[in-house]
């Protein structure tokens, strides 16, 4: 099978020209694939230049050097805008407006016709909780308010790429996971994401791959299935009830035990410690729970390099 690539960066820089001819390197040389229908995470702190990336490939500020390619056309055509859907880190839209008349203006800067707006309109604002407040002003929107917001309009021309800067800002736990299962059901249904976001834990439930990038540049990229699977370095085993015949046995496979039924088993003894437990009414095991080497731990060490 051949992957797709749907978003391409090659060598892509920039440099800020600052206040008293001060220069800020916001981003050097990034070469970047991400591949169609995979949600892609781009990890950094503050000031990395996830912000940077995302605005350059909207086209809201110009590399440096470098260019990119988004459906293989290039960036300075840009055409290539109707296939994305773009929600800005701290999204902010014309005060005025209520939320259903900027879906609508939204909807129709990407040629929809006007019963299909209608339609997805609403079907927006219900899914992302904003049905009741279609008919107010966006001014008097909650911060939480306006990111959901940001999605919905990022989200009305069912796009096949979204790029998303930090979408979960902002959010009450129960935005989070409304978010969180939004962006799962694009990648089920084959969309294209690229998401910047600090939050290591969202990372880990939604992200196939995920970019880490330091003051500029891109340190490592990680598949998370790799991560979740070859990452593991250590079992621990609970049992309930644990014969004498058994605890001996962990013992000769060099086990630490951890508690009376806990014991840490290193990943090369699993297979012939599962295969000589005997699991009658002495011994009876309730957990096997895999230890990884987790992205938190991944996240420091290629911080601490640089
Ligand atoms: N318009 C600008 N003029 C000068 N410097 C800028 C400008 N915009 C960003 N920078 C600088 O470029 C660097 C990268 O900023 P960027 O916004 O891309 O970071 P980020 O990874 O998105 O950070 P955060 O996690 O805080 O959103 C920072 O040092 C920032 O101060
Ligand atoms: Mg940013």
């Amino acid at each position: 099978m051949t992957i797709e690539v749907t978003i391409k960066t090659i060598g892509l820089t920039k440099t800020y020209k600052g206040r008293k001819g001060r220069q800020v390197e916001a981003l050097k040389d990034l070469n970047l694939e991400i591949y169609k229908s995979e949600i892609f995470g781009f990890l950094g702190p503050n000031g990395a230049g996830k912000s940077t990336t995302i605005k350059i490939l909207m086209g809201l500020i110009f590399p440096t050097e470098g260019r990119f390619l988004i459906n293989g056309i290039e960036g300075n055509d840009i055409s290539y805008k109707r296939f994305i859907g773009y929600l800005p880190e701290n999204p902010s839209f014309y005060e005025y407006l209520t939320a259903e008349e900027l879906l609508t203006f939204v909807g129709r800067t990407f040629e929809m016709d006007d019963k299909k707006i209608k339609i997805e309109t609403e079907r927006l604002l219900k899914l992302l909780d904003l049905f009741d407040a279609r008919k107010r002003y966006i001014r008097s929107y909650s911060k939480g308010m306006v990111q959901r917001l940001g999605l919905a309009q990022a989200l009305i021309h069912d796009p096949e790429i979204l790029i998303l800067d930090e979408p979960m800002s902002g959010l009450d736990p129960l935005g989070r996971i409304l978010v969180k299962d939004i962006i799962l059901e694009l990648r089920d249904r084959g969309k294209t994401v690229f998401m910047s976001t600090h939050i290591l834990n969202d990372i880990e439930i939604l992200c196939d791959r995920v970019g880490i990038i330091v003051q500029g540049t891109l340190k490592k990229i990680i598949n998370m299935d790799d991560l979740m699977t070859k990452g593991i370095s250590s079992y621990i085993l609970k049992f309930s009830k644990l014969s004498a015949d058994m605890r001996n046995k962990l013992r000769e496979y060099n086990a630490v035990e951890l508690s009376e039924t806990r014991f840490r088993v290193s990943k090369e003894y699993i297979t012939d410690i599962l295969y000589s437990l005997k699991l009658d009414e002495n011994t009876e095991l309730r957990l096997i729970e895999p230890q990884r080497k987790g992205l938190e731990v991944l996240f420091k060490e290629v911080i601490r390099e640089t």
